[in-house]
């Protein structure tokens, strides 16, 4: 799906219809007008999103209404994701004597499932997709992986995540993984609100399904990047009129959505790739048994290829 959207916006233009009512959409200006914060203007969530979840209980990435998802997001910002299903939450809850404690218990915990578990899933596959792709693309291009080396082996072992903010090839290289592999393929899908909405030079009524596939976005030829289907972390450090400046660069920054329901764990994720990849690419190497990956596209973009892992320095040496 992924590599059919970024065809068809090549051979179409700047929209392509998808299905009788679904508009895909690869241009940045009409992917700040879909995904915008104004209260006012937000195009919400299809009812695509009603069966990741029960649907009689959404939860907050299934959740379609914009009200109850702000209110659903300020009871998880006070205590984290899991906000008001947290332990402490509860446990305060029960202190201050909720009546019918044992049905708001149960009620809890199956709200808290149904939420962790959407969380589980969004993290956990989304990041080990990321690390999959940023390691396939380091060992396809020994020179890039060198580059990182030089400067790991420099730093301090093990890591810290504020260390890590002053490595500028490590920040191009996760920036570079998460534009050329956004973990999800398909088009976020929104609806067109009240009025209307006016993109790609064209009015779409309101009720229409429009969105944006991150793979079509940040591999838009017509956008300010070149060579875009090629793995280059240096493009995120030039600045020149090459057009691949950092200000220039910012199109391609939509693997975690946008709007108000951009991605809740990205910190949490970031925080994890900046910690993994250094501390792997220091320590181990890895050795790909496939000439080639293949990957499958059901919502996220899963890479697939073997590789065996040694201790680096074992590995260097020659041994087994
Ligand atoms: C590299 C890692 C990640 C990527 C690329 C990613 C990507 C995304 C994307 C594209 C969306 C928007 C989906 C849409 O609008 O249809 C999203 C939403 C979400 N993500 Fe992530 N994600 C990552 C990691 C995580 C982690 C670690 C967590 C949780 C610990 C998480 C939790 C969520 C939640 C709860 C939402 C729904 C937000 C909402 O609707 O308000 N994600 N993510």
């Amino acid at each position: 799906m992924h590599e059919q959207l970024i065809e068809l916006h090549r051979r179409y233009g700047p929209v392509v219809r998808v299905a009788p009512n679904c508009y895909s959409f690869n241009e940045p200006e009409d992917s700040k007008v879909i995904y915008n914060t104004t209260a006012s203007k937000t195009f919400p969530k299809t009812n695509f999103y009603h069966t990741s979840g029960d649907p009689n209980r959404p939860n907050v990435f299934s959740m379609s209404s914009e009200k109850d998802h702000a209110a659903r997001k300020r009871n998880l910002g006070t205590v984290g994701l899991f906000g008001e299903y947290h332990p402490l939450s509860v446990r305060i809850n029960t202190m201050l004597g909720t009546k019918h404690v044992g049905k708001v218990l149960d009620d809890l915990a199956e709200r808290s499932l149904n939420e962790v578990g959407s969380n589980i899933g969004a993290g956990s596959d989304t990041t080990g997709i990321t690390l999959g792709a940023a390691f396939y693309y380091l060992y396809r291009n020994p020179e890039i992986l060198a580059t990182l080396r030089q400067e790991i082996d420099g730093g301090p072992d093990p890591i810290s995540f504020e260390e890590t903010q002053q490595m500028p090839f490590l920040q191009a290289v996760v920036k570079e993984t998460l534009r050329i592999h956004p973990a999800v393929g398909y088009i976020l899908r929104r609806t067109v609100p009240a009025g209307g909405a006016h993109l790609a030079g064209r009015q779409f009524p309101e009720g229409t399904q429009v969105g944006v596939s991150a793979w079509a976005l940040h591999q838009n030829e017509n956008a300010s990047s070149i060579d875009r289907a090629t793995f280059r972390p240096q493009r995120w450090l030039e600045g020149d009129e090459t057009n691949n400046s950092k200000a220039a660069m910012s199109f391609a920054r939509f693997q975690f959505g946008g709007g108000t329901r951009i991605c809740l764990g990205r910190n949490i994720s970031l925080l994890e790739l900046y910690k993994v990849i250094p501390l792997v690419m220091r320590n181990f190497d890895l050795d790909i048994q496939d000439d080639d990956w293949s990957l499958f596209c059901t919502w996220f973009v899963w890479p697939d290829y073997s590789v065996r892992i040694r201790p680096r320095a074992m590995f260097e040496a020659g041994s087994t």
